[in-house]
């Protein structure tokens, strides 16, 4: 029988996440520091489902609390392992879990580059197992590969075990396996910590099932980066960088436009058209979606925010949650605040913010506006520093303004009210009042002029 008889054998994930990542320095489980915006282990466990994996047994034991609210899913179950002594030890927890004969993939939490094409390879071989390795010029502290003359796995010598000459040795061990369950289980049980790090390592488990003549095909990589494991926060960042590199590499090879790739952040989950041009300083997070032919200046952030085709965000603006129609311009310095729809031509410019309203079709706010819980209808001009003034400090009121209106500069609309088609408000008024369609709203002090003050009061100084 082999790993590969998926016929008889499911494919069963189990992930390796108890340990406590001393070397993060962190109060946090190792496996739930955020990479491009999702815990590490949300990787791995992505990898796994999309390789087929219907169930993913997680072994926890370091902040198994955190971890388990964190990745509770149906597919999902958990084994405790307490102490962590080693690899090894932890993948014979997963025995119990496990009934009847399986396909094990064994995978690390903290090896989130891993592929779902790298696990169908390695379950695909016709061997008892396999192994993925990449070559790399810095294996550092990684697990060295030897192969045995026939090419498949002769042992695994860790870095901290390691002779001078193994340690020249580049192939590592990506800590990435398809293992047959029962079997492996039996090499585990015989383990022991005569070993540097004083553990039960599963790499010796692998090894002695190779030493018992079984084959261990050793796979190696496409991409080598897939090996990096996270141990250290600086290796938190270079994988991060990764993540987001490759799915840049990803959207140019789409069609878009990526000037300087170093300094963009694009979250992978985001998608975006082809033909949008990024500039350097743009961050897309979370679930945001950019049309095609959008322009980004540098300093736009937008989180889970959506663009229609042809937008152009200029430099420093913030939209979170928001929605933007085609053709639309938003900033410089702009605030889309969750709840802000904007329609077709629509634009919002200088220290605008806008809170949960509506924009119609080609509403203009070009300049120090606070527009929030408003609905304003097409073409509506609304002048420079105008605030909706939706909060009475207990409650939010409603501000409608109609298509058409020009709302004058400084206008202070006192929620809730109306200002109707085509209305229009004096600058510097404080409307309490609706403005009826068409009416001309005013509410300010009346202008007195004092003639001849200057000079008088220059004489009165003197005196
Ligand atoms: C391990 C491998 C090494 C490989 C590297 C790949 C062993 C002995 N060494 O080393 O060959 O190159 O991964 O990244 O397997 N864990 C537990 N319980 C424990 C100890 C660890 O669940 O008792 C988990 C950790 O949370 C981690 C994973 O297993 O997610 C790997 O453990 P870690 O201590 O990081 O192993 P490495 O030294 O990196
Ligand atoms: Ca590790």
């Amino acid at each position: 029988m082999t790993v590969s008889d998926s016929v008889i054998r499911p494919r069963i994930a189990v992930v390796l996440a108890a340990g406590r990542g001393t070397r993060m320095r962190s109060e946090l489980p190792k496996v739930l520091h955020p990479v491009a915006g999702r815990p590490m282990i949300s990787w791995v466990l992505d990898a796994a489902r999309a390789a087929g994996c219907r169930r993913i047994v997680v072994i926890v034991g370091h902040g198994a609390e955190r971890l388990r609210a964190a990745v509770a899913a149906p597919d999902v179950v958990f084994v405790t392992q307490e102490p962590q002594l080693g690899t090894g030890h932890a993948l014979a927890q997963a025995a119990p879990a496990i009934e009847g004969a399986a396909q094990l993939l064994v995978l690390s939490g903290d090896v989130p580059l891993v592929s779902p094409r790298t696990l169908e390879k390695l379950v695909a071989p016709s061997a008892w197992g396999a192994l993925a390795v990449a070559e790399l010029d810095r294996p550092e502290r990684l697990g060295r590969v030897l192969a045995a003359a026939h090419g498949g796995l002769e042992r695994i010598v860790e870095a901290a075990d390691a002779s001078p000459e193994e340690l020249e040795v580049r192939t590592v061990n990506a800590g990435l396996y398809a293992l047959p369950a029962p079997e492996i289980f039996s090499y585990l049980d015989r383990l022991d910590d005569h070993n540097a790090q004083g553990e039960l390592y599963l790499t010796d488990a692998v090894g002695a099932a190779a030493a018992d003549g079984e084959r261990l095909e050793l796979v190696p990589l496409d991409d080598p980066s897939e090996a990096w494991g996270v141990n250290t926060r600086r290796q938190l960042g270079e994988v991060h960088r990764r993540l987001l590199e490759r799915h840049l590499e990803a959207l140019m090879d789409a069609g878009v436009t990526v000037l300087d790739p170093a300094r963009t952040v694009v979250e992978p989950q985001v998608e975006v058209g082809a033909d949008t041009v990024l500039h350097p300083g743009v961050s897309l997070l979370g679930k945001t979606r950019v049309g095609r032919g959008c322009t980004l200046h540098q300093g736009a952030w937008l989180h889970d925010t959506e663009l229609g085709d042809g937008v152009t965000v200029k430099p420093y603006s913030v939209l979170d949650g928001a929605k933007v129609g085609p053709a639309s311009q938003v900033g410089p310095f702009s605030r889309l605040r969750p709840g802000a729809d904007l329609g077709h031509g629509v634009a919002v410019g200088n220290f605008v913010e806008v809170k949960n309203s509506r924009l119609a079709d080609g509403v203009k706010a070009g300049h120090l506006a606070y527009l929030g819980d408003a609905e304003i209808g097409p073409e509506a001009n609304i002048g420079a520093g105008v605030v909706t003034c939706n909060y009475d400090g207990q409650k939010k009121h409603k501000t409608k303004i109609g298509k058409g209106a020009f709302v004058g500069s400084d206008t202070m609309l006192v929620a809730p009210v109306t200002v109707g088609d085509d209305a229009v408000t004096g600058a510097g008024s404080v409307i309490t009042q609706d403005v009826p369609d068409g009416a001309l709203g005013v509410g300010r002090g009346r202008q007195r002029v004092i003639e001849d003050w200057a000079r008088r009061r220059a004489r009165h100084e003197e005196s």
